[in-house]
């Protein structure tokens, strides 16, 4: 119980992950820590909201390293969020992670939903809801593939003040659309992306990878701007959105970020500038 909230083993289920998590996990990091430091004294009510959240430890194949994994993260940051909403479709994971929260001073703030988001989403929705014109809320929606489908993120969006951090599976798309496209049925990526649009974009520039990956990514933030965040696309190649790559420089995935409030899209741009390394980011 003493290292149920530390980067160790202790004897719980644990997400077996690449060397790359710590990547990814490091942009969230680095978001909360900005979003908590300036938004703490101005909202009262602040929300992290993490609706694929695994155990709440990944095990790092290559060194056998432990490292948080982002709900528990998110429960030990320097400033706590008032409230944590976390899911998770494995029952072995919900239980994991709740025995880990219970060893932290803010348990009575984490709600613990086991289930799949996709319906889930409408209950946790209806709780964020009562305080909808006090709270400032992030959400990150972290799957392993196509588990996001866009209505999770359409319901979300009808929040007040949500900001999002999506992982966006650029290497899934690149083995699956087309296999998608071929078919006359609603598919995982049909789901995803919420409509059929993106087989138009795949159809017009697929072999051209950066470039049909701008396409549908921004196809996804036009969407985003119809639910009332800003259009926030940049037209350098660069983009605010990091590409994580595996050990053999493979892309996996893209971080999308998304806020209704100006102030929050500084934020990604300032900490997206560099990488984990302190680096320039050059993609
Ligand atoms: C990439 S992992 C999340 C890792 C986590 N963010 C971390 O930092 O440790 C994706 C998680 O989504 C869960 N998952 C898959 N499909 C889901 C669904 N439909 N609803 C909720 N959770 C789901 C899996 O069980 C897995 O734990």
């Amino acid at each position: 119980m003493q290292n149920y909230l530390k980067p160790e083993d202790d004897l719980l289920t644990t997400r077996s992950a690449g060397e790359w998590a710590a990547i990814k996990l490091d942009y969230l990091v680095r978001y909360i820590n900005v979003f908590e430091t300036a938004m703490r004294g101005k909202w009262s009510i602040r929300n992290y909201i993490d609706l694929m959240a695994g155990p709440g430890k990944n095990r790092i194949r290559e060194t056998d390293a432990v490292l948080l994994g982002s709900p528990l993260l998110a429960l030990t940051t320097k400033y706590a969020f008032t409230g944590y909403f976390f899911a998770d479709l494995s029952d072995e994971n919900t239980t994991a992670l709740d025995k880990r929260c219970s060893a932290s001073p803010f348990y009575d703030r984490v709600h613990i939903h086991p289930g799949d988001c996709n319906e889930i989403v409408r209950e946790i929705v209806v709780q964020l809801k009562r305080d909808d014109r006090n709270s400032l809320n992030l959400a990150f929606l972290d799957p392993e593939g196509f588990e996001l489908e866009w209505q999770t993120i359409a319901q979300l969006a009808t929040i007040r003040r949500i900001d999002l951090i999506i992982n966006y599976p650029q290497g899934g798309l690149n083995r699956q659309m087309a296999l998608s496209f071929q078919s006359n049925e609603e598919t995982i990526v049909d789901r995803f992306f919420g409509d059929t649009e993106w087989r138009k974009i795949f159809a017009k520039h697929h072999g051209k990878e950066n470039f049909v990956h701008r396409q549908l990514m921004d196809h996804y933030k036009q969407k985003l701007q119809r639910l009332g965040y800003p259009d926030v696309r940049r037209d350098d190649e660069t983009g605010d959105e990091p590409l994580i790559r595996n050990s053999k420089n493979a892309p996996l995935y893209r971080l999308l970020f998304a806020s209704k409030s100006k102030l929050g899209n500084d934020f990604w741009q300032k900490i997206t500038r560099r990488d984990v390394s302190g680096q320039t980011r050059l993609f």
